[in-house]
């Protein structure tokens, strides 16, 4: 009998982990994988395990058939085995186990099929040391058994599952977008589909639905969203994947706090899901404000340090470092860290070091003491100094002085090393965070305008006069969703004008011809009589991660890609065969890089 809870099918009659003592006297045949077995001389035990969890058979001459006892002495681990017999309790209760009060007393024993040895240990328990993850990715079958990633995954199914019910209590219809797409700019490479049909031309896969979403707005959807896989050809991190998935959601008639209400709705459902807290509503900040505050975009509002910035007291020192800095329209900030003259010489250089790798020249660090000072910018400090910088014995002064473009970056990394050599104490235990009004574009290194998110942003009412004379200070109407000092989502209101539209693909660098073909879709769609629309994306995987308190965005995907963007378990990608690249239209121009040999 098939049953939706208890695990009843053709086959077996129950799940293991949910039999308690009120199962005694049941008769049931039970199925799972061989996950332990001691043998007591004449006596058999048998831990079998499925999803649900482990179970004790006991197996024995007094009560088992003899062919199933030879049957039992054969099985060994990983093997798929079926038992009947009757529940009994236990007369020696393991309170470790969530059915330590019962056991099944098998009649019979089969065995439904036979595992090969297994590659790598199964996993028993928080004891065992868990092979390396090249390996566990190779074999990816057994790692999979593993109690925490099929939670991990179950987590997932039932938060996609919180999305879908939420999204459609706020009225939300979910709308599949292709697959097979024209590039979409996101700012990674696209992955592209060769068509046999059309030889020498490709399709894109979807580095996210964002156009298609737009479309349908104009369309007359009014409120869209999608639980989208996107792909994306770029460098992976920790926190990045080939293919990912999107909560993507779009709406017409919105301003950004429609947006911004809808889905600290949509997040506090998930929180509750995922046993997290949400205290609503979320604390907003402009990307201005985070940069000086925090020098990131993404604070972790956990800690609670903050940026000060010491350009009036510190300007007219006789000191080049800060004074040229000043002189160049540059500031000195930095941070007042109490107690922070603990730190030895060598802990302040190693948090130099993560200021330069995050590209600042270097740091400049004075202790507080009782007779003074210490440390290279301290002998430039007069008393006068010290008490306009609020000092107190024993603080620590971490400075950079420069551009903002440099001291941010370099600043947001003092920060985080700074909390983790004093061991700050968080002021919260998960930190949620809108950052609001972003630039519209960022400079490339050769000075072009980029997108800083992608070109569909609407500029802010009060930028719209300025975005040919002052591209860098336009700011959008953009946001970001920030958990932990993670971005978790990203979104904005859209152009909905065409002119405006062609205005920022203008500033952009496009010529008519070059807008025409790659957008003119998107502008055809924007001349059909456009509504005022938004929306927003977020990491389906991030969040999954974070809830679950996973250290890897491979530890809530069933199939992940190593971070040198392999397939390990299937073998992918491979070469394609001279026949199947002939017939595709496609030739190499230099033969494929060998496969890095793996076990
Ligand atoms: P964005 O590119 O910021 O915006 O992506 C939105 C969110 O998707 C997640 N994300 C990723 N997760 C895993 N691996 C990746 N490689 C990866 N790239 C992005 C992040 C990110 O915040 N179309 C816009 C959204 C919009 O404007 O509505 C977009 O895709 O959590």
């Amino acid at each position: 009998m098939t049953d939706s809870g208890s695990g009843a099918t053709a086959l077996r009659s129950s799940y293991l982990g949910v039999l308690t003592e009120a199962d005694v006297g049941r008769s049931l045949r039970l199925a799972g994988w061989l996950h332990r077995r001691r043998d007591l001389g004449g006596l058999l035990f048998l831990d079998l395990r499925d999803r649900s969890g482990l179970l004790q058979v006991s197996v024995g001459p007094d009560w088992t058939e003899p062919a199933s006892l030879a049957v039992a002495d054969t099985l060994g681990h990983e093997d798929v085995v079926a038992v009947e017999g009757e529940v009994v309790a236990r007369p020696d209760p393991n309170p470790e186990m969530a059915t330590g009060a019962v056991e099944l007393r098998a009649v019979k024993v089969e065995r439904l099929n036979a595992a090969a040895t297994p590659a790598i240990p199964v996993y028993r328990g928080p004891e065992d040391e868990l092979p390396s993850e090249e390996r566990r990715l190779k074999h990816r079958v057994l790692d999979l058994r593993r109690p925490e990633l099929q939670e991990n995954l179950a987590l997932r199914h039932r938060l996609i599952l919180a999305v879908r019910n939420y999204m459609d209590s706020v009225g939300f219809v979910e709308v599949e977008t292709p697959i097979l797409t024209k590039p979409t700019p996101e700012g990674a490479r696209d992955f592209v589909v060769p068509s046999s049909e059309h030889p020498g031309e490709f399709f894109a896969l979807p580095q996210s639905p964002q156009i298609y979403k737009q479309i349908l707005m104009v369309a007359g959807f009014d409120r869209y969203f999608q639980i989208a896989r996107c792909f994306r050809d770029e460098a992976l991190r920790a926190d990045r994947q080939l293919e990912f998935t999107q909560i993507d959601v779009e709406a017409s008639f919105v301003g950004v706090d429609d947006i911004l209400t809808w889905m600290e709705g949509l997040m506090a459902r998930l929180a509750s899901v995922g046993g997290v807290e949400a205290p609503l509503p979320f604390p907003r900040m402009t990307w201005d404000q985070a940069m000086d505050r925090y020098g990131s975009d993404r604070p972790d509002l956990r800690w609670e340090l903050e940026i000060t910035d010491f350009t009036a007291t510190l300007d007219g020192l006789d000191f080049r470092v800060t004074q040229s800095a000043i002189d160049a329209g540059g500031r000195v900030r930095g941070f007042r860290l109490p107690g922070g003259s603990s730190l030895s010489r060598k802990q302040i250089e190693a948090i130099e070091e993560q200021a330069k790798s995050a590209g600042a020249p270097g740091l400049l660090w004075a202790k507080r003491t009782d007779d003074g000072g210490s440390g290279p910018l301290s002998r430039f400090l007069s008393d006068d100094h010290w008490s306009a910088m609020g000092a107190e014995v024993d603080d620590l002064f971490l400075l950079a002085a420069g551009p903002d473009r440099v001291t941010s970056p370099a600043l947001d990394a003092v920060r985080a090393a700074a909390i983790a050599a004093l061991d700050l104490p968080r002021v919260r235990e998960h930190a949620w965070l809108w950052v609001t009004d972003f630039p519209v574009f960022e400079i490339d290194d050769d000075g072009s305008l980029a997108p800083n998110h992608h070109p569909f942003v609407q500029p802010s009412a009060g930028h719209l006069d300025t975005l040919e004379s002052d591209p860098e200070g336009a700011r959008g109407e953009a946001y970001d969703l920030v958990y932990d000092g993670t971005e978790l989502g990203s979104g904005s209101i859209r152009i909905h004008d065409a002119d405006l539209q062609r205005r920022i693909f203008h500033l952009l660098g496009l010529g008519d011809h070059e807008i025409e073909e790659k957008f003119g879709f998107l502008l055809t769609a924007l001349a059909a009589g456009a509504p005022p629309h938004g929306g927003v994306a977020f990491g389906m995987d991030r969040i999954v991660q974070r809830f679950a308190g996973a250290s890897s965005l491979r530890d809530v995907i069933a199939f992940p890609k190593t971070t040198a963007a392999r397939a390990l378990f299937e073998g992918a990608p491979v070469p394609l065969s001279p026949g199947d690249l002939a017939d595709l239209g496609l030739a190499l121009r230099a033969p494929p890089v060998p496969v890095p040999e793996s076990e």
